[in-house]
């Protein structure tokens, strides 16, 4: 097959070891910058081009978008999709995962368990927001933030408050969410391949910051799912409508608790730490459903 890692970051860990499996299975494989991509658009024929050269005989794509282009990223992966080609994250399911609000919704939703969270824009009722999400501490999240930047603890009312007014005089939305203190600073990600967990991993802070980002200094260990923690997983993964991706949740008093599903999780720390062959698993799924019929997006929302 001729396959497109679509990413920025050529000699990431992600990207290098899915070219290397992908070739390994005698696969033609090239990683493109989707940035640098154009396409035209005209009545039955969407095209893209990279470097001069029509991008025509794709037989699959692998997304990696940032989360800072998301909007043009997705824009190629759909015009690749107008073109009939096979993706492991369908653009709807990328734009879809990058919105927390979006996905809480579907989360909730799908019958997942998430932090119980509070959505609001102009209102001045701060105290009820406040009370609704558990009373302080609370958590604060903008709707689009990565790498644990745009999380921020509120330890007390007073300071909940003038972080709300903040954002609001920003425009920016935000969520505030009950603080799971049980498990704070940690995590599991959840790596999710074709409805089965192939690799999970706590994240662990190593300061007294609550968030377990490894953006944030968090380090990684192996860790075994109990089974609703893996239902939970597979769920969540289906919610959003992405067969490939990061879960990540947070173990509470009420079970797991999920935080985010990533469309692009890295693969680098799951492999590494737990030694299972993630890449791998993504190529085979690609073999196993790039040919034939492509399933629909059925989330709905
Ligand atoms: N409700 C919460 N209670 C306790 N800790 C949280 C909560 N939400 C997020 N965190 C911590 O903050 C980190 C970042 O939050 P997350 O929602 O995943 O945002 P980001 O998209 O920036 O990674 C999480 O990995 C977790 O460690
Ligand atoms: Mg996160």
């Amino acid at each position: 097959m001729n396959i497109v890692i679509l990413s920025k970051g050529p000699g990431n860990y992600s990207s290098k070891r899915l070219k290397e499996v992908a070739r390994a299975r005698g696969h033609d494989v090239r990683i493109i910058n989707y940035a640098k991509c154009y396409m035209t658009i005209e009545k039955s024929n969407p095209m893209i081009y990279y470097n001069g050269e029509s991008l025509h005989d794709v037989d699959a794509v692998i997304p990696r978008i940032a989360q800072s282009l998301t909007k043009y990223g997705s824009s190629v992966v759909r015009q690749f999709e107008m073109r009939g080609v096979f993706t492991t994250a369908s653009s709807i399911a990328i734009v879809r995962s990058r919105d927390k609000l979006r996905s809480y919704q579907l989360l909730a939703k799908y019958g997942v368990g998430v932090p119980k969270t509070v959505f609001a824009r102009e209102t001045s009722e701060f105290d009820e927001v406040i009370e609704m999400a558990g009373g302080a501490p609370v958590i604060i999240k903008v709707a689009r933030g990565t790498h644990g930047n745009g999380v921020v603890l509120a330890e007390t009312r007073k300071a909940a408050k003038a972080v709300m007014q903040a954002f609001f005089v920003e425009s920016v939305n935000f969520l505030v969410q009950e603080y799971v203190e049980e498990s704070a600073g940690t995590d599991i990600r959840a790596i999710v391949v074709g409805g089965r967990v192939v690799a999970s991993i706590k994240r662990q802070s190593l300061t007294d910051d609550f968030r377990s980002n490894t953006h944030q200094g968090g380090i990684g260990s192996a860790v075994k799912l109990t089974p609703e923690e893996e239902k939970t997983a597979i769920r969540a993964a289906k919610a959003i409508g992405l067969p490939i991706c990061g879960v990540d949740m947070m173990r509470s008093s009420k079970g797991p608790l999920v935080l985010e599903v990533n469309s692009s999780a890295s693969i680098k720390t799951p492999e590494l730490i737990t030694k299972r062959d993630v890449a791998t698993k993504i190529i085979e799924y690609i073999e196993r459903n790039a040919k034939g019929k492509h399933k629909k997006d059925r989330v709905g929302a």
